[in-house]
């Protein structure tokens, strides 16, 4: 999914459609995302055929493109020039560089219904984001980006139902934790081969510890945004990956490593090479701006550390995701030498957050209005309950089992009678898991408040969890199935009246191309709990 020569060809269907550039973004007055309306009536006049842009020797599209953050008449389009991803700044030279786009009502870009021009600025590491409106609802478009002699393959993007439609099918696929150095992306050709409305990423996009393993990422951990861009490149580069952007937006969030394993709201991990708040929060600012000129993602480019991401995304009256944070505002666990312990004493009271307050009631009047069949949290780590040893001796503090107060509001919420069918969808840790979200998870006979599914990773080791499998499905009754040893991800199928979740699990991600195939499914009906398909 890397860019190709122009094609004389190519450049014949932009001349003979009679392209008129829509608008140009300018990087260096406003943030640089281009909003764009399409060009819904034949232009009587064609003007600017040429592809903008200096010539490259090389091919700038070396880390592909991506569309993201889907609503019913707008999709985000992005991508990122480099012409030699692992060179400082990806071999660009600091100027900027304008590229054009066109947007197609068909995969042969026959008929293009918006075009523009947008500018790649260094100062984003030579991304773009075209921010895309007065698409229809519910449709698939084609869209591709081009500069001097080189043009990107032809990508798919799709809209949303619009908002009064209760669409009769959607289909999401569920990724999370992608470390390179520790498989292939087997899961990911797989994934691109399905025809989904998105794909929603749970984080760990990227790792900032690399080196060698089955692959070889051979960058050194980054505090500052040079090296940040360099990880996002090396991964970005990689043609599985390219592959799965290319079928589908993606609707993305962070977990811990795209900035530093565990980190807690402003407060760094244990041995950090960042570890006072001053230096830890400058890293922070690299680690967000790298992230947001990496992710096709409806945002303001960031200002210093800090970088609102929660988000909703509705289908129609289907579905309503709200994409979450679970990183940025949370309580430092300050009581705590490791992830395993002892709860932190005042982690059952009010000031113990995860979400933070803002984030809280924001998601709170989100639920409270929504009159989506299914309320869905796209979020970071497990909500579940995990009791790991009888008593109250070993949480694991990452998750929300540190924050039982937090959990407690969150679940005031989801269990309102107005607020049907929650479903949670969670990385982080490397393994799949299946569960009710329950009133009282020590009671199997507790009230259903919603359901979570962990997916497993697409590349990051999970096996250390493997062993404690049996006594943690022994010790919490709400939990129905888990499985670390294997990576892949999950395919959700949505109805009106029903929510199946396949697991799609690779037979080896240590070598390329194993095959993938479903491991077991779970069904959700309207109402209910969930159960094996
Ligand atoms: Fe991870």
């Amino acid at each position: 999914m890397a860019g190709s020569p122009l094609t004389r060809r190519s450049f014949l269907i932009v001349t003979a459609s009679g392209i008129v550039a829509a608008c140009s973004g300018d990087a260096t007055s406003a943030p640089p995302v281009t909003t764009a309306s399409t060009t819904t009536a034949a232009p009587t006049t064609t003007t600017s055929t040429l592809p903008p842009g200096p010539a490259f020797a090389s091919d700038p599209f070396r880390l592909g493109v991506a569309s993201g953050d889907p609503a019913s008449d707008s999709v985000v389009l992005w991508t990122r020039l480099a012409t030699d991803p692992l060179a400082p700044e990806g071999g660009m030279s600091p100027e900027s560089v304008t590229i054009g786009w066109q947007v197609g009502a068909d995969e042969t870009m026959s008929d293009i219904v918006a075009s523009g021009e947008a500018v790649a600025d260094p100062a984003f590491g030579h991304s773009i984001h075209v921010e895309l409106e007065g698409l229809e609802p519910a449709r698939t478009y084609w869209y591709r980006f081009f500069v001097g002699d080189w043009e990107t393959e032809i990508a798919r993007t799709r809209t949303t139902p619009a908002d009064a439609d209760l669409a009769d099918r959607l289909v999401l696929g569920h990724v999370s934790c992608q470390r390179i150095t520790q498989g292939y992306w087997t899961a990911f050709d797989d994934l691109a081969t399905h025809d989904l409305d998105a794909t929603v990423h749970c984080g760990d996009y990227i790792y900032e510890r690399n080196g060698s393993g089955i692959r070889t990422l051979d960058i050194p951990e980054p505090t500052e945004l040079a090296g940040y861009r360099a990880i996002y490149a090396g991964y970005k580069a990689d043609p599985s990956l390219q592959a799965a952007h290319a079928v589908a937006p993606w609707i993305v969030t962070w977990d811990d490593h795209e900035v530093e394993n565990n980190y807690q709201g402003d407060v760094a991990q244990n041995g950090s090479e960042t570890p006072d708040r001053e230096s830890f929060l400058a890293r922070r600012a690299a680690a967000y701006q790298a992230w947001w000129e990496n992710m096709p993602v409806r945002l303001a480019a960031p200002v210093g550390s800090s970088l609102p991401i929660h988000r909703g995304v509705d289908f129609g009256r289907l579905v309503s995701l709200s994409v979450l944070d679970t990183r940025q505002y949370r309580t430092d666990q300050a009581c705590a030498a490791n992830d395993v312990g002892p709860r932190c004493e005042g982690s059952d009271g009010p000031d113990f957050t995860v979400l933070g307050a803002e984030q809280e009631t924001w998601l709170s009047d989100r639920l409270a209005s929504s009159d989506a069949v299914y309320n869905v949290l796209q979020q970071q780590v497990v909500m579940q309950q995990w009791r790991l040893l009888p008593g109250d001796a070993a949480w694991n503090l990452d998750q929300w089992d540190g924050y039982p107060a937090a959990r407690d509001r969150l679940f005031d919420d989801l269990r309102s009678p107005d607020v049907r069918n929650p479903v949670v969808l969670t990385g982080d840790v490397h393994s799949s898991w299946v569960g009710s979200l329950a009133t009282d998870f020590d009671d199997e006979n507790a009230a259903v408040i919603g359901t979570e599914f962990v997916g497993t990773s697409i590349s990051s080791d999970g096996g250390l969890l493997e062993p404690i499998i049996p006594a943690v499905l022994d010790q919490n009754p709400h939990l129905e199935w888990a499985q670390a040893t294997r990576r892949g991800w999950t395919r959700h199928e949505i109805t009106p009246t029903e929510w199946r979740a396949d697991f799609r699990e690779v037979e080896d991600a240590t070598v390329p191309g194993t095959t993938v195939d479903v491991a077991t499914s779970w069904v959700i009906p309207d109402g209910g709990a969930v159960v094996r398909a």
